[in-house]
């Protein structure tokens, strides 16, 4: 196990797509897995995508426990998710802020599907299909856009509505993604 380097925007990597995972299960596989588990642990995110770790696999781990730090967040089941495919659910949009572990300080307003349908396969090749709303649906849209090369800044359409986390929500605990 180790704590890998978070990229941060500016890096080329983060802007490329990344391509599908063609074997499930194998010691590079789970080594990978195991290394982003413990970086998205050692930085307190609530997710997080290969890319952010320089590697361009479509792989993201994501999930919120319940934390006295962060009352309002809703409680998302860590999640090991490859190749994902999203399928809108609604054309309704929800603005929410999102913060990133690759633009660290910031926080901005994102418009993000309200529900969805996310399909995949976890580390061993078993079937993922769900239909979530909320904040899961949000932070599923969050990490597959890295598998895109997309970063939350990219998707903001009110700039007011992007500043730096201390100014915006002073004093308050809030986790990146
Ligand atoms: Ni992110």
């Amino acid at each position: 196990m180790s704590i890998r380097t978070v990229l941060r925007m500016g890096d080329p990597c983060l802007l490329k797509v990344a391509d599908k995972v063609e074997k499930f299960n194998t010691p590079e596989l789970n080594m990978l897995i195991q290394d982003m588990h413990d970086t998205m642990e050692a930085e307190d995110g609530a997710g997080l995508a290969a890319p952010q770790i320089g590697v361009s696999l479509q792989v993201v781990i994501f999930g919120v426990k319940s934390n006295p730090r962060y009352p309002d967040a809703e409680e998302v089941p860590y999640t090991v998710l490859l190749n994902p495919v999203l399928t809108p659910l609604t054309q309704e949009v929800e603005q929410d802020w999102e913060g990133c572990l690759s633009v660290p300080g910031l926080r901005g307003m994102v418009p993000r599907f309200a529900r969805l349908r996310y399909r995949g396969f976890d580390q061993y090749g078993k079937p993922i299909d769900r239909s979530v709303g909320g904040f899961h649906a949000r932070v599923v849209q969050h990490e597959c856009d890295h598998l895109q090369g997309i970063l939350y800044p990219m998707r903001i359409t009110d700039f007011r509505l992007f500043g730096y986390t201390e100014v915006l929500f002073p004093g308050q605990a809030l986790m990146d993604e």
